[in-house]
């Protein structure tokens, strides 16, 4: 894609991408639910919402509230149809378009990422796998699978063998350094890794006294206060790894996703701001454009990584 005379392609493994934006997944749902609202066309990538091995109704209300101003908890819990509905009933729509679809997969344990991503590979139209390794290993004890650079190094080998599609290793680091984490799953042939913090945070009401998030009570933290943290994940990752790394938390706009891919992001995912102002995916796409024509830059690709530090 070339906007203003700068090309704003980029790659991720297999993929080529008309530029580094696209959404996030489980804040943009199966993509045909915002066709009226943003140019499909138009995206990097579409990255669907969370699916799993069999449906999932997910939490109880509530699961997204807004916190101190710039921040959200979420705990949605992966409400999704299941693979097998994915490949009947949303794929077929996905298909028609010329954006790549990216399908992120959350198994309660390897097996489950194997036949996932098995499944999803004997279809047309999935274009890449990402590997939600921030969500619980059920059957090794509930702690995410990026907790444990061994269980991360195997849920994505075990994807790797099962897939020539492209694979995202989405990986949350809590007790695993960032730049370990990256360097695994590069390891086990990820072709790309993206780094979000995924730590768990509670509101309570003042005036009712009850908790903001009803029964849940916790709720994974993002949006725009995070952005600084998670900026330097993506940046320690690109130190770590020689794959793409995809930035993604707080982005809400293009100035974020130029600083970004100044640290060393080859593409960004937008989720919180999308569901706030559905046209942000755009005006990031054409303020990236912009931004890059007023410096005199040809190909986006020149701009990652070359941030200064003085
Ligand atoms: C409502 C909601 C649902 C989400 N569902 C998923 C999901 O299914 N799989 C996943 O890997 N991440 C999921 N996430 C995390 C986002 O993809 C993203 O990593 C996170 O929100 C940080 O980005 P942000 O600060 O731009 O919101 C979800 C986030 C939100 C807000």
């Amino acid at each position: 894609m070339s906007l203003g005379g700068v090309d704003l392609s980029v790659t991720i493994g297999k993929l080529a991408l008309r530029n580094p934006v696209m959404p996030a997944s489980g804040t943009f749902g199966y993509g045909e639910e915002l066709a009226d609202l943003v140019d499909l066309n138009g995206l990097g990538a579409i990255v669907v919402k969370g699916t799993t091995l069999n449906p999932r109704m997910g939490n109880p209300p509530n699961r997204f509230v807004e916190v101190a101003g710039c921040a959200f908890l979420n705990y949605v819990g992966l409400q999704n149809v299941g693979v097998r509905r994915f490949i009947d009933e949303k794929l077929p729509y996905l298909r028609r378009l010329r954006t790549p679809i990216i399908v992120n997969i959350a198994g309660e344990d390897v097996e489950e990422f194997k036949l996932m991503t098995e499944a999803l590979s004997r279809v047309d139209g999935v274009s890449a796998i990402e590997v939600n390794l921030a969500c619980p290993n059920v059957s090794g004890g509930g702690l995410a699978f990026s907790a444990d650079a061994q269980v991360a190094f195997d849920v994505v080998k075990a994807v790797r063998d099962a897939t020539d599609l492209t694979v995202i290793a989405k990986v949350s680091p809590s007790l695993v350094d960032v730049r370990t984490l990256a360097q695994v799953c590069a390891s086990a042939g990820a072709d790309a890794v993206c780094p979000i913090w995924s730590g768990m945070g509670m509101a309570i009401d003042i005036n009712t006294g009850r908790s903001r998030m009803g029964a849940n009570l916790r709720g994974a933290l993002g949006g725009p206060g995070l952005k600084p943290l998670h900026l330097r994940l993506a940046y320690e990752a690109a130190q770590a790894v020689s794959i793409p790394v995809i930035g993604c938390g707080g982005i809400c706009g293009w100035e974020d996703a130029v600083e970004y891919l100044l640290a060393g992001a080859s593409a960004v995912q937008i989720g919180s701001a999308g569901l706030i102002n559905p046209q942000t995916y755009t005006e990031t796409i054409d303020g990236l454009g912009k931004w890059a024509e007023n410096r005199g830059v040809s190909r986006i690709e020149e701009v990652v990584g070359s941030f200064r530090m003085s």
